[in-house]
């Protein structure tokens, strides 16, 4: 069911710091910052041949990353995300297999405009695993 790795998400406490790091140390190519109200993130993505790392930095005080870097205040790896190409049908199947899925169990839209799902990490072998629809 689940197809390519889309991206892996690591939540920081500084961007800009991060952003610094992987353009400077590492020398990657990075988007530009983008708000995204709804999931409580600022992200940046860096962009490799293959894949993406997710920059997730809180925005709001109700921010979901909040609690993690409050355990993690280094930052660190925060979800994996698969692609599927029918976001619904995934979740019904897993839903079905007894699966918990985060929030009201709708898809909501993320950063590239698809639809997004997040999954219990106490189902997926302790990782928060995220779905994300890429119609081929
Ligand atoms: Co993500």
């Amino acid at each position: 069911m689940i197809g390519r790795l889309n991206h892996v998400a690591i939540a920081v406490r500084d961007l800009d710091a991060a952003c610094a790091t992987y353009r400077g140390v590492l020398g990657a190519t990075l988007s530009a910052p983008q708000d995204l109200p709804e999931h409580g993130v600022r992200v940046v993505f860096v962009e490799l041949p293959n894949t993406k790392i997710e920059f997730l930095e809180p925005l709001g005080a109700q921010s979901p990353i909040a609690k993690f870097l409050e355990r993690n205040p280094d930052g660190g790896i925060h979800h994996l995300c698969y692609e599927v190409s029918d976001i619904r049908a995934a979740r019904d199947r897993l839903v079905a297999a007894g699966a918990r899925v985060l929030g009201d169990g709708e898809p909501k839209i993320g950063a590239h405009g698809n639809p997004v799902l997040f999954l219990h990490p106490k189902d997926f072998v302790g990782t928060l695993t995220e779905l994300e629809e890429v119609r081929g």
